[in-house]
């Protein structure tokens, strides 16, 4: 499939921007679509290599000006977290579901092969009943984005059996690294490791007993190319670290690679937080012969180096 045209939604993103390059670097010729709202600094580096078509997903015309000429979608855009999304469900329903299944006429109607599905480990299968979760784990989400991200799920299946849509699901644990916003709301490393650089607090919810599978942006990639080109009998695969770190230990492991410690504040817990959640990842690794390889201190490290980069150009960019 090397020859594969492959569009990005949400190439300019985090995920999506590390995704693009993959994709680049394995030779496919690759579109990102996008609403840009911060710039295009993610993919500044590519930007002689790949096609930009800026859009918004909510509008037919602008997906389907995308679509034109692709083979194969990559689906990394997302309007809600799964903190907020509880909030406001209409409007997590309407841009990640509703205009996913537009998207998806739209690609049964134009002729694109396969679609690959940025869902999320971390939300779908709930309060689990026991650790590692692997992917036939019963699946009751506490959350509009965990309900929503399960749903577009069923929709690929549906299609798949419908239109034999090709299709692939990721669900991903916490993936972290390079160009994960610094001030957004998700990521706990990424949030952290802006705080420290700003001699801020950081804001634990809970005691730091809570327990989330932190796995590296470049692992999370080259697991997602793997299984997007191996073919065999699953169309569904965990990609974590495998590993289980509470986020107490996570403030130590960040002292120990920034050699820095971080002064922090405890606040109550939210009740979409469930309290461990670690993904079993035997079924990637046995199928592609994917295995994360970044320990979680030298991500932590390489995202340092570029979180503070990134900040500083930010204040910079505030002052010019
Ligand atoms: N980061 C995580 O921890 C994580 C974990 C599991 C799954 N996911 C999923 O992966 C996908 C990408 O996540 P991310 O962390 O890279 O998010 P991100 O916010 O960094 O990137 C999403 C991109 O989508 C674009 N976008 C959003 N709505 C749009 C619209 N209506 N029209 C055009 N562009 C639009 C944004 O501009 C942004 O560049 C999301 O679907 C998310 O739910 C993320």
């Amino acid at each position: 499939m090397s020859q594969a045209k492959c569009l990005v939604l949400g190439g300019g993103g985090f995920l999506g921007s590390h995704i693009a390059e993959g994709l680049l670097a394995q030779g496919y010729d690759v579109r990102i679509f996008d609403r840009f709202p911060r710039g295009k600094a993610n993919i500044h580096h590519l930007m002689q290599d790949v096609e930009i078509t800026e859009g918004e997903f909510g509008r037919v015309e602008d997906v389907e000006r995308a679509l034109q000429g692709i083979d194969c979608v990559f689906h990394y855009l997302g309007s809600s977290l799964p903190q907020g999304s509880n909030a406001d469900p209409y409007f997590d329903i309407k841009t990640n579901l509703v205009d996913t299944l537009t998207m998806l006429q739209t690609v049964i109607r134009m002729g694109v092969s396969k679609v690959v599905f940025a869902s999320s480990g971390g939300t779908v299968y709930g309060i689990p009943k026991r650790l590692p979760i692997d992917e036939d784990a019963a699946t009751d989400p506490m959350c509009s984005y965990g309900i929503t991200k399960l749903a577009v799920e069923k929709y690929l299946q549906v299609f798949h059996h419908l239109y034999g849509l090709d299709y692939l699901v990721l669900r991903y644990a916490n993936p972290y690294g390079e160009r994960q916003n610094p001030e957004g709301q998700q990521g706990a490393i990424a949030v952290f490791l802006s705080r420290v650089a700003m001699g801020e607090t950081v804001e634990i919810w809970g005691d730091g007993s809570v327990v989330r599978d932190f796995v590296y942006v470049g692992d999370a990639v080259d697991a997602t190319i793997r299984a997007f080109e191996h073919s065999g009998r699953y169309r569904l695969f965990n990609v974590g670290s495998g590993k289980g770190t509470s986020l107490g230990e996570l403030l130590a492991t960040i002292g120990s690679a920034i050699g820095s410690g971080c002064e922090v504040v405890y606040r109550e817990g939210r009740p979409t937080d469930v309290p461990a959640s670690v993904l079993d990842i035997s079924r990637i690794g046995r199928e592609t012969g994917w295995a994360p390889k970044t320990s979680l201190e030298d991500g932590i490290g390489r995202t340092w180096e570029w979180v503070r980069t990134e900040l500083s150009s930010r204040s910079l960019k505030k002052f010019t």
